[in-house]
């Protein structure tokens, strides 16, 4: 176990000797990991640091402006935001596979990160997230095999670019990860968020990918997420929820939580007409590793103030589902 301090100083000076006067590019996601790399690397070697921030159009609402926020206008991080919704969107027009949509992210993420990096002629570093279990994991197979983490750590560039790796938190553990955010700065609130995948909402879309589709899913998840964070937890603590301490509200006392965007229409009424619109189901699953899950069992007024305000406030959907699917059998992501 780390004392933080003495283990920021120790690691920026690592990185100061590894890097020298070189410029370094790091991928940032808006996920834990990478937020922490680029914060700790920003403090060792300040604008010798570019952070490129792709938007594939599939992030949760506001994601872009919050790491915005929080790296260019709080930390003074040099980020390059690059919104490449059109060509992601492109790209999966007509696609309906759902490997088939992990493989044409992940691919385009790495066309637009490389596209980025070549700018940079002076980059001669590509900085990444990488933590200890994905040293550990990378050694063996996933169930989705190795493409799961190859977004995030923008797997395939390091041989084309030519760039060296710099990965600063490989010793670490994701708790060890998440109280070095803190000690750098971070946001609570920021570090303890619930993993989001790298394909995005590119998974939580069932089938064909269009933005009118992930327009609709981002309102209807915020709605969720927002309800989740204001409803007070009062329940007995659940053993192995990683908040770093006791869950203060449902979105803390649950490890993962999301919407899902159904493409099929049902009925319903509104005033004095009839709709036809979409569906949205609500998943929310307590775990210790991701690998087994259970459903939460959210409390039945805070489904149904999320159930309201859905259909209430998003045009377009008019319909919502609890899932109520452990893993196994379910998985998780319902693609
Ligand atoms: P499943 O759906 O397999 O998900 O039960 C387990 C955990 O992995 C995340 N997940 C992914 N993360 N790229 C990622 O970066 C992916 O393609 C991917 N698929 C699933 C999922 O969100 C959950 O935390």
């Amino acid at each position: 176990d780390w004392n933080m301090p003495d283990y920021i100083g120790e690691a920026v000076e690592k990185i100061r000797a590894q890097v020298g006067s070189d410029e370094v590019i790091l991928g940032l996601s808006g996920g834990v990991d990478s937020s922490v790399a680029a914060a700790l690397i920003h403090r060792a070697i300040g604008d010798q640091l570019t952070c490129v921030f792709v938007d594939h159009g599939l992030l949760r609402k506001d994601e872009g402006k919050m790491v915005m926020d929080m790296f260019a206008k709080n930390l003074g991080v040099k980020v390059l935001h690059i919104d490449a919704s059109e060509q992601f969107m492109g790209h999966l027009a007509g696609v309906t596979d759902p490997e088939q949509k992990r493989k044409i992210i992940g691919r385009e993420f790495v066309e637009v990160f490389q596209e980025q990096a070549q700018k940079l002629s002076n980059a001669r570093w590509l900085a990444q997230g990488t933590i200890y279990p994905d040293v550990i994991e990378s050694a063996g197979k996933g169930k989705k095999g190795q493409t799961i983490k190859s977004h995030h750590n923008v797997g395939g560039l390091p041989e084309t670019l030519n760039l060296k790796l710099l990965e600063p938190l490989r010793e670490l553990f994701k708790d060890e990860v998440r109280k070095l955010g803190v000690a750098l700065g971070l946001p609570h609130a920021m570090v303890y968020r619930h993993p989001f995948p790298g394909p995005g909402l590119g998974v939580r879309i069932l089938g064909e990918v269009k933005r009118e589709y992930a327009d609709l899913l981002r309102e209807a998840d915020a709605i969720f997420i927002e309800e989740l964070r204001n409803t007070p937890f009062e329940a007995p603590m659940v053993p192995g929820i990683d908040a770093g301490k006791a869950p203060v509200n449902w979105y803390e006392a649950t490890s993962q939580a999301f919407a899902v965007f159904l493409p099929v229409k049902s009925v319903g009424v509104m005033g004095d007409g009839r709709t036809y619109d979409y569906v949205v189901a609500l998943r929310a699953v307590q775990t210790l590793d991701f690998m087994t899950a259970q459903w939460a069992h959210l409390p039945h007024d805070l489904l149904g103030r999320v159930s309201n305000r859905i259909i209430n406030e998003v045009r377009g959907l008019n319909r919502v589902v609890y899932d109520i699917s452990g893993k196994p059998p379910a998985t998780i992501e319902w693609e």
